[in-house]
């Protein structure tokens, strides 16, 4: 009986999803560790709706009569909306290998394609042996490549790119190689806006590049889905500092968004902040008279440049002015 994964609509209105889940070959020569690159579902992970989108996406290309057809999905969002974090978990759910590749700007088509290195013949010469890079061997089974940060590569990578990622769906080795892409392998990518905010090193995504994606847009979760995220994570957190950090959260990332650059604040306030380092704060500061304020003052504004704290802060005023009665957690 093969494993089958159900995916259901976070909004309640599309049907539950069935996929099998992929196998990876016993046979395969690296089998032990594309086994251990797998990676295990999060306990804490809440759907906001990009699994099941994956998986309508995977279940319309399974079905597609053609066979294969080259749609790769690269999820845009700002620091922080999850993006990394739902590519990683379709691949637990689907039981592939996850690959996560960076392509900052400093990434040689070399390391991810391959090059030729010397090596000891074991008669005191040196022989030359191709080595695959990082892309090529996650191509040689089953996976699921996230190349993240999109948009900070540079074109030269890119190129090396194209023909992967379209209709003759191959990488050409230097050594007369064609490595195809296999019907288990799946290539996502992620990046950051560029319209709103400048990220360092990033660019405007080459058009014909973008051309060979199918861009979603991941948008910063509403207050009602970060509440359901951190009572998911932190059970014993009471709820009155469920709700203060998650519209701190909501008022920090409208302000992010507002055309108005006078009273804008420059940074969002990311997922990690709220899941992470605002709770580690409220643990440490537990005693404290006011254990948000502490926990704002050492998790959150240090992460600010100095020149926007005022704008955080006027926020904090509007939202908060003073945090609830501690302690935050019952226990
Ligand atoms: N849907 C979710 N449910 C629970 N926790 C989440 C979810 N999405 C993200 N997180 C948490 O938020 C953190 C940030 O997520 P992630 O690294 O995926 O963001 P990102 O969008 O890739 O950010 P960046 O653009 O900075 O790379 C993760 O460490 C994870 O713990
Ligand atoms: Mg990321």
């Amino acid at each position: 009986m093969p494993d089958v994964v159900v995916f259901e609509d976070p909004t309640g209105s599309g049907k539950p999803i069935e996929l099998e889940r992929f196998e990876v070959p016993s046979d395969l020569p690296d089998y032990e560790q594309r086994v251990g690159k797998i990676p295990e579902a999060d306990p804490h992970y809440v759907d906001l709706g990009m699994l099941y989108r994956f998986a309508q996406l995977e279940k319309v290309r399974r079905e597609a009569p053609s066979g294969f057809v080259p749609l790769h999905v690269a999820v845009r969002g700002h620091m922080g909306t999850g993006k990394d974090h739902d590519i990683e978990q379709f691949a637990a759910r689907l039981g592939l290998p996850y690959y996560r590749i960076p392509l900052t700007g400093e990434v040689r088509d070399v390391t991810l394609i391959g090059s030729t290195k010397l090596h000891g013949d074991g008669k005191g010469g040196t022989e030359s042996r191709w080595e695959d890079g990082d892309i090529t061997r996650a191509l040689r089974g089953p996976a699921l490549i996230n190349l993240s940060e999109l948009n900070a590569a540079g074109a030269e990578t890119l190129f090396a790119l194209h023909g992967l990622l379209d209709r003759y769906a191959a990488l050409d080795l230097p050594t007369g190689e064609t490595v195809r892409l296999r019907s288990d392998v799946r290539i996502f990518g992620t990046m950051n806006p560029t319209d709103l905010r400048d990220y360092a090193g990033t660019q405007t995504l080459n058009k014909a590049f973008a051309d060979r994606w199918v861009i979603w847009e991941k948008d910063f979760p509403p207050a009602d889905r970060i509440e359901e995220m951190l009572r998911i994570r932190y059970r014993d957190l009471k709820a009155p500092y469920v709700e203060a950090i998650a519209r701190l959260a909501v008022e920090v990332n409208e302000s992010f968004r507002s055309r108005d650059t006078t009273t804008r604040v420059e940074t969002p306030l990311s997922l990690r902040a709220v899941l992470d380092r605002i709770p580690t704060g409220l643990r440490i500061y537990a005693e404290d008279d006011d254990p948000l304020r502490r926990a704002w003052e050492e998790f959150v504004l240090p992460h600010i440049d100095p020149y926007d704290r005022d704008h955080y802060e006027t926020v904090w005023s509007a939202v908060v002015r003073r945090g609830p009665a501690p302690p935050p957690f019952e226990r």
